[in-house]
């Protein structure tokens, strides 16, 4: 089969040379946004009577067939021709005959490419913008209903102080808010157009660009034809955003591991988020959380992948950049997923109230309370630290939590310590007590909430 680009040639590569160049094998994924941006580019080339309209036409008609076909999955890629953009500027000639061949015309494969890239990133970061909406809402809803479930809340996976639920979730909630931004901020990196930027140097034709760019929806266009081919900043941030998201979900993800375990059995996932063992028939595993964890390393592998191919390219287009393209679909399809499974998963576990109570009850993260009594008493909070420390220790001794303590075994630590003690030491009050703003008291949690609900209308 001859090249598009075959002229200068005396032989061709054989065909497993031509295999390792060929990227059609994933850049076929760019179908959709390659006809658009030819369809765009032809009619630019229109307006401005770079080609006769009848030529448009007939392209125009060839490439909205070609996206006809390729709605229904009937175009047939080919190894021969390289990459998407090759195939379909042959299957248009085959369609229409050599008026196709017009297509090209004030255009290269290196602005084609970068367009594609920033067509198709566009539309998926808008709609991973939507799935992590959603993924906050529904963390809102279950919030919601927890604002009062009292939880351990810890440090070095220690018990530290108790909390509500709620505030718990909305943590996550809040990282989210920051990804999204994050995503929403890059938008503006990535709409702006290459296309007519040429090979790299522009074109001798009088196109125009912003014609161009207005057809695709570009708020933009490059102002510097060698970056425009040349830039793949937009992907490695995206890449960047991505592996955060993913710390973010990988975060979650153990701890949901760890609540559904019997050791914690705070919360249940539902069984159509979970898995059964092949051997041993009593366990329910937290597959899915499992797997988000896990596939964090092939996100934060994309990034360093993409950031190691760019290092110490030399200016402008350089076929290395082909390699952008198999750990952006990866990490688009991998995000997507997990961000769906997560809403899901978290929308339908059951959280065990009555467990997360009775397990604040039977701890010792109250103690903060009592130092903080005998602080706000006058105690420099260095002794109330170690008064409250002895008492912990005399606890242990004897197998009691603080508040099975009698009166007189407190007032011998301390004489500071009176009846109300007992009201403060409970793990309710505590939470309530913390009302400092964003800290967990209730009062807290709902302001919060009613913030997060207003940033999600
Ligand atoms: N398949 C190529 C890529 O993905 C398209 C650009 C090729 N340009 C070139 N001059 N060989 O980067």
């Amino acid at each position: 089969m001859t090249k598009l680009w075959g002229g200068r040639f005396q032989k061709s590569a054989e065909q497993w040379v031509d295999e390792f160049g060929a990227s059609i094998g994933f850049d076929q994924t760019l179908v959709m946004e390659d006809l658009d941006g030819s369809i765009a580019h032809v009619k630019m080339l229109g307006d401005c009577k770079i080609l006769p309209s009848k030529d448009v036409q007939q392209i125009l008609v060839g490439l909205e067939e070609l996206k006809k076909r390729a709605a229904e999955n009937e175009l047939e890629f080919s190894v021969a021709n390289e990459d998407i953009h090759l195939n379909l500027e042959k299957m248009l000639i085959d369609l229409i005959g050599p008026v196709g061949g017009k297509l090209h015309t004030g255009r290269s494969r290196n602005d084609q490419v970068a367009t594609d890239m920033h067509l198709f990133l566009k539309n998926r970061v808008g709609e991973i913008i939507e799935l992590i909406d959603l993924f906050q809402k529904t963390l809102v809803e279950q919030a919601e209903k927890h604002v009062e479930t009292l939880a351990p809340g810890y440090t070095h996976l220690q018990r530290a102080q108790p909390i509500s639920f709620a505030h718990h979730l909305m943590a996550y909630f809040w990282m989210l808010e920051r990804d999204k931004d994050r995503f929403h901020d890059s938008i503006k990196r990535i709409d702006i157009s290459p296309l007519g930027a040429g090979a790299l140097a522009g074109t001798t034709f009088p196109i125009d660009r912003k014609l161009a760019a207005d057809y695709l929806g570009f708020s933009n266009v490059y102002a510097n034809s060698m970056d425009a081919v040349s830039d793949r900043d937009f992907i490695v941030e995206f890449l960047s955003n991505s592996s955060m998201l993913m710390a973010h979900l990988s975060r979650f993800a153990e701890e949901i591991i760890l609540w559904s375990s019997s050791e914690f059995n705070f919360i249940e996932l539902d069984d159509s988020f979970s898995t059964g063992s092949s051997i041993m028939p009593q366990k329910k595993n937290p597959d899915m959380a499992e797997l988000i964890r896990g596939k964090t390393g092939r996100v934060y592998g994309n990034l360093m992948g993409l950031l190691t191919v760019i290092k110490g390219l030399p200016l402008a287009y350089n076929k290395d950049m082909q390699e952008d393209k198999e750990g952006m679909f990866d990490t688009v399809h991998t995000i997507v997923g997990s961000l769906k499974i997560f809403e899901g998963m978290v929308r339908t576990m059951t959280v065990h109230t009555e467990r997360l109570h009775d397990t604040v009850h039977k701890d010792f993260s109250n103690a903060t309370e009592l130092a903080d009594y005998l602080a706000s008493k006058g105690l420099p909070f260095r002794e109330a630290h170690e008064v409250t420390g002895k008492l912990v220790f005399l606890c242990i001794q004897r197998g009691y939590f603080l508040l099975d303590l009698p009166l007189e075994d407190l007032q011998e630590a301390s004489n500071l310590i009176e009846s109300d003690i007992y009201d403060i030491l409970s793990p309710l009050a505590a939470v309530k007590r913390r009302n400092s703003l964003g800290g967990t008291g209730f009062e807290q949690v709902k302001i919060q909430i009613n913030e997060a609900k207003n940033r999600l209308a």
